[in-house]
């Protein structure tokens, strides 16, 4: 009797010590694999801001975030390399569902990451995983895709945001890495458009997107520092204009406005290609899509070569998207209709002569 008490009691004692066991990592650990845009908070901005986990032994996670979390924050996760599924997470302790993670298997990576187009903020306090759990070196991808663009790259108006858009998933197709700076309604010119106050022009350079100037705990914008996106980016694809086009800017306008954008970025990627985007119009149900800027994405590829800037290359996307491909109340395409954008994105680039990955840089 009294030995099954003493058992008893053991028992209980040593189940507490597990549960006291959890590992927890500090947000500043070194081997979390940041992406995207993060501030000191440390919170993201930015569509597609999350990081990556390469971690030993792993069984369970759980995400502590703090008060800067929107409420609630939209999070993709992928369990080595497969689909995203998503949840919706808030201030505090969220155990992170592993979907596919194979029981009893020596390491996995896990990708999380805030893939709404709005309401986006990830505050990361600190990461528990189960006892026994270690994180290991994330060894990031050769290939960096960097995007920039609005809406049409956003993925706005899809349950899963920007991890089902057209940028991510060419990202994935060729075992990137990617950074994605895409907002909703924002023109390339520096003017307040459809709720952003300040154009990609400007916005481009700074850690906060343009939602912050509605944050009432972060009303304010920092200058990105660069050096922070590591690796840097290999290829940047730029898709933007149906904006500046909705806010009646002139041609003249928007064609100085991507020249003098060009040329600062020129000075971030000395070397990089840019693969500009002829954007595929407004699609709509009783005549071809209606283009904007015509001509103005040639004369902006001219101009860069007129210098002897031969990296830079026309992505004519024309015919890409056609109304069976949108919502018809918004014309944004459908999650069928960012896959086939993708694939025929990546069709171009295979074409243009960039191979896919044969393995993530960090297996599993
Ligand atoms: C994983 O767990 C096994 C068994 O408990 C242990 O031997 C091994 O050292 C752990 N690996 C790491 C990297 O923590
Ligand atoms: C997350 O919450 C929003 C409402 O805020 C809801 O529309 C959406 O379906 C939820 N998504 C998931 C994956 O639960
Ligand atoms: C510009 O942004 C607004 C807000 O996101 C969007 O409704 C609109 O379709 C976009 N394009 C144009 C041409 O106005
Ligand atoms: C944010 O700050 C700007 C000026 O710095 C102000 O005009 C704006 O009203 C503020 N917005 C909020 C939501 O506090
Ligand atoms: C742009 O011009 C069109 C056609 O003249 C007009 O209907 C629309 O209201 C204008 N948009 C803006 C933002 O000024
Ligand atoms: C873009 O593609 C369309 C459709 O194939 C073609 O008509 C047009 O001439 C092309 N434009 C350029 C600049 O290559």
């Amino acid at each position: 009797m009294m030995l099954t008490i003493l058992l008893a009691a053991l028992v209980a004692s040593v189940a507490s010590t597990c549960a006291l066991a959890q590992v927890t990592i500090p947000n500043d650990d070194p081997l979390i694999y940041y992406n995207g845009r993060w501030d000191e908070t440390p919170e993201t901005w930015w569509t597609g801001s999350g990081f990556k986990l390469h971690a030993a032994n792993l069984s369970s996670l759980t995400l502590n975030l703090g008060p800067y979390t929107s409420d609630p924050v939209l999070l993709g996760v992928s369990v080595d390399y497969g689909d995203f599924a998503f949840l919706n997470a808030t201030q505090g302790a969220n155990v992170i569902p592993l979907a596919g993670l194979e029981e009893g298997k020596a390491a996995a990576v896990v990708r999380i990451n805030s893939p709404g187009w709005e309401e986006n903020n990830m505050n990361l306090d600190s990461i528990e995983l189960n006892e026994g759990a270690s994180l290991l070196p994330y060894e990031p991808s050769k290939l960096v895709f960097q995007f920039i663009g609005d809406s049409l790259s956003a993925g706005q108006f899809l349950d899963g945001g920007v991890d089902q858009a057209w940028p991510f998933l060419t990202a994935e197709y060729f075992k990137a890495e990617h950074n994605i700076m895409a907002q909703p309604g924002i023109a390339l010119t520096d003017i307040d458009s459809y709720g952003n106050v300040h154009g990609m022009d400007y916005q481009f350079f700074m850690t906060e997107d343009t939602q912050s100037y509605y944050d009432a705990l972060h009303n304010y914008t920092t200058p990105w520092d660069f050096s922070r996106d590591q690796p840097p980016a290999t290829h940047v694809v730029i898709l933007i204009g149906a904006n500046d086009s909705g806010n009646n800017l002139t041609a003249s306008t928007f064609y100085d406005s991507y020249t003098t954008f060009l040329d600062k970025i020129r000075l971030i990627y000395p070397t990089q290609p840019f693969l500009i985007f002829l954007p595929w119009g407004w699609p709509s149900a009783d005549a071809p899509p209606a283009p904007y800027y015509v001509g103005i994405y040639q004369e902006v590829v001219q101009y860069r070569k007129s210098l002897g800037d031969e990296n830079i290359y026309l992505v004519n996307a024309t015919g890409w998207v056609e109304y069976t491909d949108v919502f018809p109340s918004n014309l944004h395409p459908t999650v069928a209709g960012h896959e086939k954008i993708a694939g025929l994105f990546e069709s171009w680039l295979e074409d243009w002569g960039l191979r896919p990955e044969g393995e993530w840089a960090t297996p599993v």
